[in-house]
């Protein structure tokens, strides 16, 4: 693990990259993963070695002053249920690498040069024996200081990285403006990234999606693997929630409630209830409330790659891009709700793309409004636990 008691840093004197690093990484485990699985893992590379493979990767000759990292998909805590997981997987470790970089960024330190390979790595043997063997490696990055930390800039990120949260509640059904929905889809590092970002207001275009979730977004209730994966990361209180680490309390998927409501929902989430009560279409009833919700919801989003079958470089962008929204959303007041059913299933992708006319590969949809209630946050492991210093 990477954090040890770092001395503080005397007034007027930059932080040392170590502090730097600790700080960044704690803002950066808060980024959205699916399921708050968090499987993301980042390496310090400071052997001689593991600098020298690294500066290999980027093609460029070792520097005595770069401070070189590299990020990694930790096999042993993703997602594997579905297919669809492999993309929901690089997205999270993309939004937490995009928010590790801007912390980093106003804390002094910029990349000097990155490389994404196009496929994750999963034999990475140039970093020696200490690169853990369920890592794959998805991006190496040479990092110098600029020299001017922005406090303000840090703690602007940092406040939006805490405040912003998956919200699962109704939203309130007036109109987000116009200029707002352009400002949230004008990231600056779209351009470069070449994600395209769509929203629906119109009736007519809502409703079709609502008619896509009633009709399958049961899909993943009735999948036994999927929803034994999925119920594995439901959590009994927000203790319990908490002690783990990751996954979901029962009230940050349904909101507060009483000891008895919780309990009943524990017996109605069982996977052995889902199966016994598949026959009688009981998953379509969560549907329907996932359709109820999202009827009352004033937009939809959606994120696509231009390429039909984005690799990993363009996925682990895209989730970069995805977390600059959310950030973007949530100082504007704004809750987003990802309803990621309808990409889960080539099928349902398909029907979903063609109905509301998106191009390329659609990678993200969610609900987007002003929120009616507050979430509470989900838990995170300790951020030190994702590092390694090679
Ligand atoms: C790629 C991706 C897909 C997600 N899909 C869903 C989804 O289908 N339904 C849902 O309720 N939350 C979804 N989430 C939200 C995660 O469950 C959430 O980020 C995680 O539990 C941590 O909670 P937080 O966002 O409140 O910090 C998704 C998140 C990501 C990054």
């Amino acid at each position: 693990m990477i954090p040890t008691p770092v001395p503080p840093a005397r007034p007027g004197q930059p932080a040392s990259f170590d502090a730097a690093l600790r700080d960044a990484m704690a803002i950066a485990a808060l980024a959205p993963s699916s399921h708050n699985c968090q499987p993301w893992g980042l390496a310090h590379l400071t052997g001689p070695g593991a600098r020298r493979a690294a500066a290999h990767h980027l093609g460029r000759t070792k520097n005595g002053d770069s401070t070189y990292l590299a990020l990694a998909l930790d096999r042993e805590r993703s997602l594997v249920a579905l297919p669809a997981h492999d993309l929901e997987m690089l997205l999270s470790c993309g939004a937490y690498w995009r928010l590790l970089l801007r912390a980093l960024d106003t804390l002094g330190w910029a990349a000097a040069a990155d490389r994404y390979p196009d496929h994750a790595l999963n034999r990475v043997s140039e970093f020696g024996d200490a690169w853990p063997s369920t890592w794959s490696l998805l991006a190496v990055v040479e990092l110098r200081r600029h020299g001017i930390p922005d406090p303000d800039g840090f703690a602007d990120l940092r406040t939006a990285a805490t405040d912003r949260r998956t919200n699962r509640a109704p939203y309130r059904k007036d109109p987000v403006g116009r200029e707002l929905l352009g400002e949230l889809g004008q990231l600056e590092d779209i351009a470069t990234t070449g994600t395209v970002i769509r929203h629906f207001t119109g009736a007519d275009e809502r409703a079709r999606f609502v008619r896509l979730l009633a009709r399958h977004g049961g899909r993943d209730f009735s999948h036994a693997a999927a929803w034994r994966e999925t119920h594995s990361f439901v959590r009994r209180d927000e203790a319990a929630a908490r002690a783990a680490g990751d996954g979901f309390a029962l009230s940050q998927l349904f909101g507060p409630m009483s000891a008895q409501r919780r309990r009943l929902f524990s017996l109605a989430l069982a996977p052995a209830t889902m199966r016994a009560l598949r026959p009688l279409g009981y998953h379509r009833a969560f549907a329907r409330g996932i359709a109820a919700a999202a009827g009352k919801t004033p937009a939809v989003v959606a994120m696509s790659r231009p390429e039909q079958a984005p690799g990993s470089a363009s996925l682990v962008r895209a989730g970069g891009d995805l977390v600059d929204y959310w950030l973007r959303a949530t100082r504007a007041g704004l809750a987003v709700h990802p309803l990621s059913v309808l990409l889960q299933h080539d099928d349902l992708r398909r029907a979903l793309q063609s109905s509301l006319g998106l191009s390329g590969r659609t990678v993200f949809v969610a609900r987007l409004g002003r929120p009616t209630t507050g979430f509470p946050a989900a838990p995170r492991l300790d951020p030190g636990q994702a590092g390694r210093r090679i």
